[in-house]
């Protein structure tokens, strides 16, 4: 197996590896390089759907996605993405082609924070679709002070796409108004202990204790130094990738971009702590 970081506080890039049959080293090193690159990308694999969900399975805990409708009918822990971009009636469907656009974190409107999510591509276009990755350490570590301070023990309220809800009509209209999830602005990161700035500027409603106007501009102007930290990572996709990402610890946003008629299909599964 060979290893490279395109850059030293974010991504590693793994290959001339098989995961169906890692040696105990090497599985040890993948997930070391996935802790300490945040973003973790293994190329060149070839997976029927039951070994990307056994390879996922040592991550950890997989959870059927909130949207169900995008959900695998045999194996409802695992999201198809990117089938259905057009609708019937031959126009653009935005929610299912734009997917995964806008700075976020996944599932931080869930009470329990999922650690990661593993996406696998398929088929890819012949140009745009990249996904954009963005290190929350880095972002935490270079806020001024005072800002450090202001932010240091808040909570926030999330929700599934925000104040605007966006993206909501992905959800089954019983899912539309659950209640928010709080937490806290600034977590330390359960296994590297790493402090990280947690903002998620698409699925946050509020930062609590605070007025409305006043958490938008706080969101606003935390928002500025998470999507300007130049700890970034832009992944190419070819297809027989395999990526996972630490929602702990990063934003990533979906660039779009690609040839409507071109398919752009993942498997995808989100793993739990
Ligand atoms: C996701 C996501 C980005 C992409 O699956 O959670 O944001 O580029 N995907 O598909
Ligand atoms: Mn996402």
């Amino acid at each position: 197996m060979k290893l490279e970081k395109p850059d030293p506080r974010i991504g590693a890039i793994a290959t001339d590896v098989d995961v169906r049959s890692l040696s105990d080293a090497d599985w040890n090193h993948l997930y070391a390089a996935w802790l300490e690159g945040i973003v973790l990308v293994v190329r060149g694999q070839t997976l029927s759907m039951e070994e990307f969900l056994a390879y996922s399975r040592r991550f950890g805990r997989l959870k059927p996605h909130r949207v169900r409708r995008t959900r695998h009918a045999q194996h409802p822990e695992l999201t198809v993405m990117g089938v259905g971009t057009r609708k019937p009636d031959g126009s653009v469907d935005r929610a299912i082609y734009n997917r995964g656009g806008g700075w976020h974190t996944d599932s931080p409107w869930d009470t329990e924070i999922c650690k990661g999510t593993q996406l696998y591509a398929l088929a890819i276009p012949s140009y745009g679709g990249d996904t954009l990755f963005a290190s929350m350490y880095e972002a935490y570590d270079a806020l001024p002070d005072g800002l450090k301070a202001r932010i240091d023990g808040l909570n926030a309220e999330h929700v599934y796409g925000g104040r605007a809800r966006k993206g909501n009509d992905l959800l089954e209209p019983e899912d539309r108004d659950l209640p928010p999830a709080v937490h806290p602005v600034v977590r330390v990161h359960e296994e590297t202990g790493r402090k990280s700035l947690y903002a998620n500027p698409t699925h946050i409603l509020r930062i609590q204790g605070l007025g409305d106007s006043e958490s938008d501009r706080l969101v606003a102007e935390l928002t500025e130094h998470m999507v300007n930290t130049p700890a970034q990572y832009r992944h190419k996709w070819s297809a027989g990738d395999i990526v996972i990402w630490d929602n702990r610890c990063a934003l990533h946003a979906a660039t779009g971009g690609y040839p409507i008629e071109e398919p752009r299909i993942h498997w995808r599964v989100t793993i739990m702590q």
